[in-house]
């Protein structure tokens, strides 16, 4: 859907069919929560193959069969992932999966849903963020409020390379995210329609944290 909103900046939609007939079956409304967290496991996985391009390497010695090299391998002391929670925490399992080595941060917003902005209740990142990759994960970017909140937030701790990682995102919250940080690639697996007037993604897949705890 990209390709009909050209003004969107900065935007990797992954079109990959794995990806895609996954967040089909997550749409479905009457998808089980084990099923819908199973699925978004497994979606986290190929996700973050994307986001985790151009990450910084380093090398280490290792012995082949043969001889000794110098091989190369993630950097993960130098990557951050920061969970918006608490539907973050979905797409965070998965992506640690691959990089167990990552530093883990947590940034607790819940949405008002009388004007939609988000209030901060929790704070915790890892230390020399400005010396770090950081990997913001959020499944919903909606109107964009909490998303670029975030990204204030790790900006304001010293963070200066920062991705956006979510699984749906509406027009609404990409324009938003490119203009408050023009700097912030934004990976997702969809550009939806719209918001509705409750500030949800259409056709969207509902409350991601709802159904991914079964709260509802
Ligand atoms: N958050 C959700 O969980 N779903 C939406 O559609 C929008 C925000």
């Amino acid at each position: 859907m990209s390709e009909t909103l050209p003004e969107l900046k900065n935007l990797t939609v992954v079109s990959h069919p794995l990806v895609q007939h996954k967040l089909t079956l997550m749409r479905e409304k009457d998808t089980s929560t084990a099923s819908f967290r199973q699925l978004l496991r497994e979606i986290s996985l190929l996700l973050a193959y994307e986001v985790t391009r151009e990450l910084p390497m380093t090398t280490k010695k290792i012995e082949t069969p043969l001889c000794e090299m110098d091989a190369p391998a993630i950097d993960g002391k130098k990557l951050a992932l920061i969970s918006i929670l608490r539907a973050g925490n979905g797409l965070l399992d998965g992506i640690l999966e691959l990089i167990p080595a990552a530093r883990v941060g947590f940034i607790g917003l819940y949405r008002d849903h009388a004007t939609l902005l988000p209030v901060q209740y929790y704070y915790k990142v890892p230390d020399h963020l400005d010396e770090r990759v950081c990997i913001v994960v959020d499944p919903m970017l909606a109107t964009g409020n909490s998303s670029a909140a975030a990204v204030t937030l790790l900006k304001n701790s010293g963070a200066k390379n920062i991705r956006f990682l979510c699984l749906l995102a509406a027009p609404e919250g990409i324009r938003h995210m490119n203009e408050a940080h023009p700097d912030v690639p934004i990976v997702t697996a969809s550009v939806d329609s719209h918001l509705n007037e409750s500030g949800y993604i259409v056709p969207g897949l509902g409350d991601a944290g709802d159904r991914m705890f079964g709260t509802k």
